[in-house]
């Protein structure tokens, strides 16, 4: 039974809902139409979900609201039903332990309410870290068209005159406050003056990255992961988003014809030109799983060597997301790679990627710098480091770490929790000096668990006093994407899966090349066998729910960190109907 004149397209998903006779169909339409739609949403126009992470305790979240307004008016317009629904919304600073214990939850709860509801075609709205990621493993294991949407940075934030970045200033404030530079009272003053706008962080941290990720992949309209948060332009992208889903339906174009090999290392490249967080390569790799993409984490650094970083920002550069905007956005960084890129690779736009940035202009060169005269040159992306200390794996940010520590030897302070260090770190007798190599363990993914963003500990206050700015460390933990330093990050495997990082002891040297891309631990084999007889695994981190369904099932860093019963797809079917 169809309620208006307007054809049923054949096969729509949402018509086996709302196309239903008797009492089934009944079922499906009244009890939408108790929200007041009139009867001809049910003729057979695409169904479109916004997936929305919007939420009060997520912050950068917090516009959501009012993005999916504008989105439903392009749904509208082309002919389509917009319905909006919550998916579990990650606030990167207020969850603990971590939001990274919760970007598979996300992505399992978006996976299921996108197959077991009447949509043919999703629109995703994400903006702090783990939502974008967590969106897009939901969508590709399910495989109903779809498009992403995120909020937006935060404007640049302002105190004493100049620009500070969200995240990244509060690492340097710390630092400050414990050298004695910054008073409390200061340091109050100067959080205010950070965020000061809805949307998410502003530097090149990880939602910045992601969103840019999310834009490179072709999973969103050019220009959207720039547009602040507050700019009319954001909307107006919105907007047009929900007018090019309904086409995407239409046409039946899924995920996994944007989302291509050819998708994944375009994106990759253009992590390397923006000087994006170490966090995209877990994201991509899980990413990668759900669509049966072949990546490997060493195509982070094969595929990005030859990339010089173009987008002078902070966290290794000085320029924010608004500067970015201003100066052309990601397509000018995507124009200015060329050939660098696969141009035939298919966006959401209908257009190849190379047809969407052909023209793209550049206003600002101090931003967005030229491929012949980059920012910085190639080879200081991401680095996949291998050794008896690292045998599946680590990466380094080369582009935020001293160049003269890149080449290092010291000897190891170990740490098995960064809260150990935390309490000793201002320690003046702390037996430390600037070639000690600091290890903070037990924070991979079932270690702490969740694998939270502990690897960038601040410096001991000792070694601050002395005006020293960075020391080697390393870590099974990750790196917030607004964070710097020399930090070795995502050792797999991580120590409480017994990987070798749980066998080193204080006052071992250590070796870092990150040039011949080696980490290794200069310890005899017969030495450390004797160590792993000894070593007993930590007690688990929960005995019920879904922390003890994570530390189950979860994976390592250097495949994605995703539960290994979630990776592929299982399509957009659904089981029976019982109305
Ligand atoms: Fe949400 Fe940085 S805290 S993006």
């Amino acid at each position: 039974m169809t309620t208006s004149s307007r054809p049923l397209v054949p096969g729509r998903r949402s018509a086996t809902w709302f196309a239903a006779t008797g009492r089934s169909g009944m079922n499906h339409r009244a009890w939408m139409r108790s929200q007041g739609f009139t009867p001809e949403v049910f003729d057979g126009r695409p169904v479109i979900g916004i997936a929305t992470t919007w939420s009060e305790l997520a912050p950068c979240n917090v516009h959501l609201h009012r993005v999916a307004e504008s989105v439903k008016r392009g749904v509208w317009q082309a002919g389509g039903f917009p319905l909006e629904f919550p998916a579990m919304a990650l606030g990167e600073t207020l969850l603990r332990p971590t939001a990274m214990l919760y970007r598979n939850l996300l992505a399992m709860e978006a996976e299921e309410l996108i197959r077991a509801n009447p949509l043919d075609g999703v629109v995703l709205l994400s903006g702090c870290d783990k939502t974008t990621p967590g969106l897009l493993m939901a969508a590709s294991s399910v495989g109903l068209p779809a498009i992403m949407v995120t909020g937006g940075p935060m404007l640049s934030g302002k105190y004493q005159g100049g620009d500070v970045g969200s995240g990244t200033a509060v690492w340097r404030w710390e630092e400050d406050l414990l050298a004695g530079r910054m008073t409390e009272a200061e340091c109050a003053v100067a959080e205010g003056c950070m965020a000061r706008s809805n949307g998410h962080c502003m530097t090149m941290g990880t939602a910045s990255t992601m969103a840019s990720m999310a834009e490179a992949l072709g999973m969103q309209l050019p220009y959207s992961a720039s547009w602040p948060a507050v700019d009319a332009r954001r909307y107006e992208t919105a907007q047009r988003a929900g007018q090019v889903i309904v086409g995407l339906v239409e046409r039946e174009v899924t995920p996994a014809a944007i989302m291509t090999r050819a998708a994944f290392e375009n994106a990759i490249r253009v992590n390397a030109a923006i000087g994006g967080s170490t966090n995209a390569v877990i994201h991509l790799l899980a990413i990668a799983g759900r669509l049966g993409v072949p990546l490997a984490l060493d195509d982070f650094d094969l595929l990005a060597r030859d990339v010089p970083t173009l987008v002078n920002l902070q966290p290794s550069g000085r320029y924010l997301m608004e500067d970015f905007c201003y100066a052309g956005g990601l397509p000018a960084v995507m124009r200015e790679l060329g050939d660098q890129l696969q141009a035939g690779a298919l966006t959401v736009t209908g257009q190849t990627v190379g047809e969407n940035v052909r023209d793209a202009p550049c206003w600002n060169r101090d931003v967005i710098t030229p491929f012949g005269q980059p920012f910085q040159p190639a080879g200081r992306g991401t680095a996949v480091l291998r050794g008896n200390l690292a045998p599946d794996g680590a990466v380094i940010k080369q582009s935020a770490a001293s160049p003269g520590l890149l080449r290092h030897r010291g000897r190891a302070l170990v740490f098995d929790s960064p809260e150990a260090y935390h309490q000793v770190a201002a320690d003046p007798e702390l037996d430390v000096d600037e070639d000690t190599v600091l290890v903070i363990r037990y924070c991979g993914p079932k270690g702490y668990p969740g694998m939270p963003e502990t690897a960038n500990v601040p410096l001991p206050a000792r070694l601050l006093n002395r005006g020293v700015r960075d020391i080697v460390r390393i870590c099974d933990g990750r790196m917030s994407g607004t964070a710097y330093g020399t930090v070795v990050l995502h050792v797999a495997p991580e120590a409480a899966a017994g990987g070798p990082l749980a066998l080193v002891s204080t006052g071992d040297w250590i070796t870092l090349d990150v040039p011949a891309r080696t980490l290794s631990l200069e310890v005899p084999a017969g030495e450390l066998a004797r160590r792993r007889a000894a070593w007993t695994p930590p007690p688990r981190a929960a005995a019920r729910g879904w922390t003890w369904l994570y530390t189950e099932h979860v994976q390592q860093a250097d495949s994605g960190c995703d539960l290994d019963f979630l990776i592929g797809a299982s399509g957009a079917e659904v089981g029976r109907d019982p109305h």
